[in-house]
């Protein structure tokens, strides 16, 4: 268990930023002089803890367009409390205009969070981000730098809407473009929904990775309480994004770091929440990266144990029916871990400088219908589970609430892509043969393959069987999905095809079993044939021979470990910039 009561307070001569502005020397006096020529007195700026607010926000960050404003309000909350605020812009990776994907970039978010905390006179920081990959980016390169920080989520969206109907950031989408390829929707609807389905500020207002991840960072303990589900353009945002920065400050001076924080039993907490949320499959491999950073040992057996004994209880769309205006008017995460309590360590401390219980004592669910009562379930068993077998033996994941119960035990005809192009220059075509029973496998789309494990893992459904009334197929991948898409996804094959998995020695016209009650994925093929495949089977040639991509694909872990870069996985400490 981690311990958030510290020896003693820091005084001001403990604080990092002192190494840069209270030495009598030559470096000392070019760093205060420079504040002076930005403007800021003595007084403002030395011997007060200095926050950085680590601002993920670009012209292309469309979910981040209220951050202006609530840097200037985390400002006030700072000042007031007694510290030094200073705005740090970081890498703004935008879910939706960033290709091939932003998980390509998640990494390189957390390497500059990492160095821009440690180069830079930081004494704690608040960190702004919420979409998608933003959170796990901003966290990871946070917690290895391991100051007090607090996480400041963007909030979701207004619920979509069009006539009558209230519509939900990609779930609605996916849905409606089933249809307008099957022909049932026409262009002047498509146009409207174009219009009414993103109307504000604010994340994927469906419990998609966003909002998966906002509600698990607040379980973890690294949120005010309550934060996670505020709307991003209700009053309230803004007046938590200020107690963010009041609160920061006397983290600094309670020397109140993530190491206190995340704990084995914390990341449990987080675990149950996401299986009771039915959360985004993504939630997965982000969390193992944040253990993995925090150096807290997590498989993903830890998801499967605790995904057999967790309900799912948020009736929340994909999985359910509600947005997340209606689950923050429910009650929220308090709510919900007030339900889940005897589920949860609530011993756990959290930035709050109280434990969790303390955070949710008080807190009650408003409205039964959007957080179910622990047995009145929308499912008895976790939102995502583990599956293994011949095809994934480090491992695969699958939403059984996302997909038509009846594809949950299957065994069909094996149709692969070996590539993206591959698989959107064949699928559609009316003379494949595909019939609704087949399983349509698409490799080489995992973290090395792709490069970045981007979303394509809710295949599209082909066209004539879209025509014919087909809305769900069994569809394998090592790529990941959207947390908002739905179907009977099976995601993050591990090991990927591009570094010899199984997944590499399908061939089309070969059977697949797919039953999720027990847990399993083989290919019902011999294993001397399978092994016989494996060994013929060759790498692609690298896309990359430089730069990022180079790096990337060079170092990046598989989905069973988080994605997250070799060099950059917890090992030794790195040195500080005050002992150069
Ligand atoms: Fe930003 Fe969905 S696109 S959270």
């Amino acid at each position: 268990m981690a311990d958030t009561h510290s020896p003693r307070r820091l005084a001001t001569g403990d604080l990092r930023s002192q190494r840069w502005f209270a030495p009598d020397d030559l470096r000392s006096f070019g760093h205060r002089s420079r504040l002076r020529q930005m403007g800021y007195s003595a007084d403002e700026a030395e011997g007060r803890p200095v926050i950085a607010i680590l601002n993920s926000w670009s012209d292309l960050s469309q979910c981040h367009t209220h951050f202006p404003e609530r840097v200037a309000e985390v400002k006030r909350g700072v000042w007031q409390a007694g510290g030094f605020p200073l705005e740090i812009p970081v890498l703004a990776v935008s879910e939706m205009f960033m290709k091939p994907t932003a998980m390509f970039y998640r990494n390189l978010l957390a390497l500059e969070v990492e160095e821009v905390l440690r180069s830079h006179p930081v004494d704690g920081a608040v960190l702004m981000g919420g979409c998608d990959k933003t959170v796990p980016g901003l966290l990871m390169g946070a917690i290895t730098m391991d100051l007090p920080v607090i996480f400041l989520p963007a909030g979701p969206m207004l619920a979509g809407r069009h006539r009558q109907e209230r519509l939900g950031s990609g779930t609605d989408v996916w849905k409606y473009w089933a249809q307008r390829q099957a022909g049932c929707l026409d262009e002047c609807v498509w146009r409207q929904l174009e219009e009414g389905i993103a109307r504000s500020a604010g994340t994927c207002m469906t419990m998609g990775t966003a909002s998966t991840l906002a509600s698990l960072v607040e379980t973890l303990g690294l949120m005010l309480p309550g934060a996670a589900t505020i709307p991003a353009v209700h009053s309230a945002h803004a007046r938590m994004a200020a107690a963010c920065g009041r609160r920061i400050v006397e983290m600094v001076w309670e020397d109140l770091r993530p190491s206190r924080i995340l704990s084995a039993a914390a990341f449990d907490n987080a675990i149950v929440a996401d299986m009771a949320l039915a959360g985004s499959t993504n939630a997965i491999v982000h969390l193992l990266a944040l253990a993995g950073r925090a150096g807290v040992p997590l498989t993903l057996d830890r998801f499967d144990e605790l995904s057999r004994t967790t309900p799912v209880i948020a009736n929340l769309r994909p999985a359910g029916e509600y947005l997340m205006e209606d689950f923050h008017d429910a009650g929220g995460v308090p709510a919900l871990l007030v339900r889940l309590a005897p589920l949860l360590d609530l011993s756990c401390p959290t930035i709050s400088g109280k434990t969790l219980g303390e955070n949710i004592a008080g807190a009650e669910v408003i409205d039964d219908r959007v957080i179910r009562p622990l047995d009145q379930p929308l499912a008895r068993a976790g939102g995502t589970f583990v599956l293994r077998g011949n095809l994934a033996p480090d491992g695969c994941v699958i939403k059984p609430t996302a997909a038509e119960p009846r594809l949950l035990a299957h065994t069909g005809r094996a149709v692969v892509f070996d590539s993206y192009p591959d698989m959107k220059a064949r699928i559609d075509d009316p003379a494949s043969g595909i019939t609704a029973d087949d399983v349509l496998v698409l490799r080489n789309a995992g973290p090395r393959g792709a490069p970045g494990m981007p979303e394509w893992g809710m295949l599209p459904i082909p066209k004539p069987l879209l025509e014919q009334g087909v809305r769900d197929m069994v569809r394998i991948s090592d790529a990941r999905m959207s947390g908002t898409s739905y179907g009977t996804c099976v995601l993050h094959v591990a090991p990927e095809a591009a570094v010899g998995g199984p997944l590499a020695a399908v061939q089309t016209g070969d059977r697949i079993r797919l039953d999720v009650e027990s847990r399993r994925l083989d290919l019902l093929v011999d294993d001397a044939e399978i092994a016989r495949r494996l060994t013929a089977w060759q790498p692609a040639d690298p896309r990359f021979s430089r730069g990022y991509g180079k790096l990337f694909v060079d170092e990046v872990t598989q989905a069973n470990h988080g994605c997250d870069f070799r060099f950059l996985e917890r090992s030794g400490p790195t040195p500080d910039p005050d002992i150069f």
